[in-house]
């Protein structure tokens, strides 16, 4: 697979933010919650990185990583029975990397009430077949909300990598797998 930036490519258009969002939906039962019947903060990160990956693997139809989370605050808890609906939508494109925000809400299916639980920002990079990071297509911005959130999210990228450089880290790379099972395939349904 080429690069979907690439002119000559046949997917080399600007993409605008609606083109990638998504919004997933699911019933809290038992097994997601603790015993006292909250729902455990790692179920609600899952499904945050989940939707983040959906809107990345979107807007570039290619193989995207989590690279980065940015601080992730619990407004609210939810509980069992409750409709947590996760809203998330592509803010920012960098150079390979693009920043994805979500919203999670939680909907009282007996009340219809619905409150705010968390917002979080991720940063997702894209990956060629090779497993390098490759570039991202351009962002078309339409409304004045995502421009605003384009602009925000500027800063806080100046801000994330300021912090990630401050820290220094040297970090060997890992060998990838010789036949890794790679589950996404351009030809399936
Ligand atoms: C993602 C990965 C391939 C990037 O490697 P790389 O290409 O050598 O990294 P680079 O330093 O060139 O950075 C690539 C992009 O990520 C961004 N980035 C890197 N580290 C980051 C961090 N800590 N926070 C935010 N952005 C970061 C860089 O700014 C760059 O963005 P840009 O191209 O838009 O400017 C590599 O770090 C990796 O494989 N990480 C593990 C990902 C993973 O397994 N995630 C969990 C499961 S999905």
């Amino acid at each position: 697979m080429g690069n979907p930036c690439e002119p000559g490519s046949g997917d080399s258009k600007a993409k605008t933010v609606k083109q990638s969002m998504v919004t997933i939906s699911q019933v809290m039962m038992p097994h997601h919650a603790n015993p006292a019947g909250s729902i455990h903060g790692g179920v609600i990160m899952q499904m945050v990185d989940n939707a983040a990956g959906v809107v990345a693997a979107r807007h570039t139809r290619s193989n995207v990583v989590t690279v980065s989370v940015d601080q992730i605050d619990f407004f609210n808890p939810s509980f069992i029975g409750t409709l947590v609906v996760i809203k998330a939508s592509i803010n920012l494109v960098g150079n390979t990397s693009m920043e994805i925000g979500a919203r999670v809400e939680a909907e009282n299916l007996m009340t219809g009430k619905v409150i705010h639980v968390v917002s979080a920002y991720l940063t997702f990079v894209a990956l060629s077949t090779d497993y390098k990071s490759m570039k991202v297509c351009p962002l078309i911005l339409e409304t004045s909300e995502e421009k605003r959130r384009n602009m925000e999210a500027q800063e806080r990228r100046s801000a994330r990598l300021a912090a990630f450089q401050k820290k220094n880290r040297k970090v060997e790379k890992a060998e990838r797998p010789h036949s890794p099972v790679n589950y996404w395939n351009k030809d399936k349904t």
